[in-house]
């Protein structure tokens, strides 16, 4: 992968990463008294945005590396007003965050950065088994 085009896919996940920063603190508050254990997805929520945060940090600076401007910007998400329409699209987006990981370690030679973001799927698989355990626990 060319320069051009991690510094653009980086772009992305930091957006991605951003994006759900917003996502997970919003709904944490939102959703806490819609269910019997929302304290408990409260403090789900909040440990993932604090990771996502995490994450964001580490593309910034690595696009800071690359010598280019790291763009602080989120998608104006809808945020779910009910609980499992909310699991169900963090789960979706675990997914997709997990899959553009593993492209973006298949394409790249930088071995530090490569072990960086090896960290950061892991988490997101986390996530995605955290959040999955949660919806499957609803029923
Ligand atoms: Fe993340
Ligand atoms: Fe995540």
């Amino acid at each position: 992968m060319d320069k051009y085009k991690l510094i653009e896919k980086l772009q992305e996940m930091l957006n991605y990463e951003y994006t759900d920063v917003f996502i997970y603190n919003t709904e944490a508050e939102l959703l806490e008294n819609k269910i019997k254990n929302g304290a408990k997805l409260k403090s789900l929520y909040k440990n993932f945005a604090l990771d996502e945060l995490t994450h964001a940090e580490i593309i910034s600076k690595k696009i800071l590396d690359l010598k280019e401007k790291p763009i602080w910007e989120y998608k104006n998400f809808l945020v779910s007003k009910s609980v499992r329409e909310s699991l169900k699209f963090h789960i979706e987006r675990e997914i997709k965050a997990i899959r553009s990981y593993q492209e973006l370690i298949e394409n790249i030679t930088d071995r530090e950065f490569k072990i960086k973001l090896k960290g950061i799927k892991n988490d997101e698989e986390e996530h995605l088994k955290q959040i999955t355990d949660f919806l499957n626990n609803l029923r």
